[in-house]
């Protein structure tokens, strides 16, 4: 599994915590500050390195880390961010930043949180000073954006997935159907703004689709107003040597009952057309079809991949 290391500075809590945040969102992952890094963490995977802007400049602290540990930096994919009240300083200082490590691949400043009223005595007069010479104020800010934070965390797990090796993906389609095929229950998760639903229910694969047949129910409340879907479908857990479980990304779509596909799904099932046709009821049929496949498999350790694969369809 590819591992997120984030290593940060903040006086007043803010750096700290998007570090906490953005940790949550790209775990397996860990945050420490720079006197906590421990040398064991240069096998982290994706290397985050956050500061927060004081008086124009990202935290000496952290230079000085980057400077220290520049070689095994260099030989890692490198992100950052920084906070801040003025996105310019952020970026800024960023872009310095990316110069020193050579390469990075994305960074964001993110907004900071500025209370006169809990500044220590030195950052007061600090920013006193720094406001004079730039001739401007800063007054009290708030401009913590989780929605930013939890945006850029998405971005970089998008990222972080690019760097997992691959095995060939023909291999990858197969061992994917062969556990679709094996398999006939999945949790079918859809959504509308603030309602959300699982539901348990039986599937059929079938060459890049899934197919559900349901009598109704709540589901088809959001599945009308929002067609975006997960689907899960997994084993039950019997250890961390044995895991096995898929989150599948899709897009729903209803098939008519006039449709020919409609009469295939049935006839697939080993169901009888008419009978459903006659059922007082009517059966109505879910087609998803699948844009991404996260499949976390301990098999595909023991093949020699990593455990986690994902697959694109086209
Ligand atoms: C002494 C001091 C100087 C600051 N100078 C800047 C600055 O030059 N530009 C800026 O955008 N923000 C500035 N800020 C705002 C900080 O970047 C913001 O408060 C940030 O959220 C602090 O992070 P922390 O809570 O992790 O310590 C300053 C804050 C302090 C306390």
């Amino acid at each position: 599994m590819q591992k997120t290391l984030i290593i940060y500075e903040s006086k007043y809590g803010t750096t700290e915590k998007i570090a906490k945040y953005l940790s949550l969102v790209l775990g397996p992952a860990k945050y420490c500050k720079t006197s906590e890094f421990k040398d064991e963490f240069k096998d982290f995977d994706l290397i985050l390195l956050g500061s927060p802007i004081y008086s124009g400049k990202i935290v000496p602290k952290i230079i000085d880390f980057i400077e220290k540990n520049i070689n095994w930096l260099k030989t890692k994919k490198i992100a950052l961010f920084c906070t801040c009240i003025s996105t310019k300083d952020g970026n800024e200082n960023l872009t310095k930043l990316e110069k020193i490590l050579g390469k990075v691949i994305t960074k964001r400043a993110l907004g900071g949180i500025l209370k006169h009223n809990k500044l220590d005595e030195e950052d007061s007069q600090a920013l006193k000073e720094f406001s004079e010479k730039i001739g401007f104020t800063f007054d009290d800010t708030d401009n913590f954006n989780l929605e930013d934070i939890i945006n850029y965390g998405l971005e970089l797990k998008s990222l972080k997935d690019d760097l997992i090796p691959l095995m060939p993906s023909l291999q990858l389609k197969n061992l994917i159907e062969e556990f679709l095929d094996s398999h006939n229950t999945c949790t079918l998760s859809t959504s509308y703004k603030e309602r959300v639903r699982s539901t348990p229910i039986e599937y059929t694969y079938n060459n890049c689709y899934i197919y559900l047949i349901s009598e109704g129910g709540e589901k088809f409340a959001n599945l009308l107003l929002n067609n975006n879907v997960s689907i899960a479908v997994y084993e039950d857990y019997i250890g961390m040597n044995n895991l096995a479980g898929m989150q599948i990304t899709g897009i729903a779509s209803l098939i008519g009952k006039n449709e020919n596909e409609y009469k295939d799904v049935i006839t697939r099932k080993g169901l009888n057309l008419n009978f459903i046709n006659n059922m007082v009821v009517n059966m109505n049929i879910i087609k998803i079809k699948i844009i991404k496949i996260e499949f976390l498999y301990s098999k595909f350790k023991k093949m020699g991949y990593e455990p986690k694969q994902i697959f694109i369809f086209d």
